[in-house]
């Protein structure tokens, strides 16, 4: 397939990415996320795979926030599928998260340009692959970069908006342990383009510091496995909101780093570090679809259950759309009990959709 002869988005005012010619005076000037994406609060639900389908990203997204449809782990005709369901289950923009690293890349970034997904968020990877032929085809892509160095990359490649991702972030994460707290602010002085924070957001006061870091909104993820309409197994939420803290930890480094529950696999991998082994013998011990038999089949002792540092606060399953209201609310909350108006940085931008138009 050459994806360079796909559809493209004609540039210009589109669909629901209409972006207003100004902002009317009454109208607080929109955050640039939610004027970016077509949003109406500065909340991405991360892309996870085996968490992430078209149920949580179509509730996400209609709640107001941008929902991600995590593409990582899926056959590429199964993406397709929830991107069809997506558009069918809600009028609201959303994306598709797309891991560089993964054997289908290719086919995933045919289906999301045919299939005309107009967002797109890219990881694990070298921006440049992918960033100069989606920019082409008219998409807005954003890349999660988890060091300034990358965040600059991104940007040298024509990205709209970088997530900047901690390394208390749950799934796969730098190598270079930068914390959110440290991350973001040198993250937001190293580029012009927004910056959307990542790793240890699950409440509104947590939104709130991220917001005072300089980030333009953030991306949530370990919060959003928690949710009704998450893939999740029960099994696995169910686990999560009993992990405490201290119980997740960033392995695996030779391969890919990534932040695991301690479970009985983990042991494993705790047990082949301590006897030396190397690269070969660590593939050995991950074996094959390890994260599918955790995460998605809910097998909690020999599965790969990702997740973040943040799952030590999360203590319930809640519908998207609560977690969402939940994450604005109390983000007033916090900035009014250190005597802030949250109201500009949170205000509820209304997208001049076919059935939302801007008041005049
Ligand atoms: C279960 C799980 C799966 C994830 N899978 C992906 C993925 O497929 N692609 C990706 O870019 N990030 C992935 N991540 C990272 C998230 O996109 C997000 O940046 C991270 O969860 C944010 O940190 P938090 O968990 O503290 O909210 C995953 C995270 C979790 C918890």
């Amino acid at each position: 397939m050459d994806i360079n002869k796909l559809p493209t988005i004609p540039a210009g005012p589109v669909g629901y990415l209409r972006r207003p010619a100004h902002t009317p005076v009454d109208q607080p000037a929109p955050n640039p996320l939610c004027a970016l994406f077509g949003i109406r609060y500065p909340i991405v639900q991360a892309g996870m795979i085996w968490c992430s389908g078209w149920r949580l990203a179509a509730a996400v997204s209609s709640a107001g926030g941008l929902g991600l449809i995590g593409a990582g782990s899926m056959y590429p005709e199964v993406l397709r599928e929830h991107i069809r369901k997506c558009k069918a289950a809600t009028d609201r923009p959303f994306g598709v998260n797309i891991p560089l690293l993964y054997a289908d890349l290719d086919k995933h970034v045919g289906i999301v340009l045919e299939e005309e997904v107009p967002i797109v968020f890219t990881s694990a990877g070298n921006p440049a692959l992918l960033t100069p032929r989606l920019k082409a085809a008219g998409r807005t892509v954003v890349h999660v970069v988890s060091s300034v160095k990358f965040a600059r990359k991104a940007q040298e490649a024509g990205v709209d908006a970088v997530v900047a991702e901690g390394f208390e972030a749950g799934g796969h994460n730098g190598r270079e342990e930068t914390t959110t707290l440290v991350l973001v602010p040198l993250v937001r002085d190293a580029v012009q383009v927004p910056v959307i924070a990542a790793g240890g957001i699950a409440d509104g006061r947590t939104v709130l510091a991220c917001m005072g870091l300089g980030a333009d909104g953030v991306q949530v993820g370990s919060r959003f496995v928690c949710s009704a309409e998450s893939s999740a197994h029960p099994a696995f939420k169910e686990a999560v909101t009993r992990v405490e803290e201290g119980g997740t930890m960033l392995t695996l480094k030779e391969l890919a780093p990534v932040r695991l529950m301690r479970n009985a696999f983990f042991q494993e991998v705790q047990a082949a570090y301590a006897r030396g082994a190397g690269v070969d013998e660590l593939k050995q011990v991950l074996g094959r679809a390890r994260a599918k038999r955790g995460m998605f089949e809910g097998d909690l002792d020999q599965g790969e259950l990702e997740i973040g540092q943040v799952s030590a606060a999360i203590r319930n399953v809640l519908p998207a759309e609560r977690i969402v209201q939940g994450l604005v609310d109390e983000f007033h909350t916090a900035a009014a009990r250190i005597g802030l108006n949250g109201r500009s940085l949170m205000a509820p931008w209304q997208h001049p959709g076919p059935d939302q138009r801007l008041p005049k």
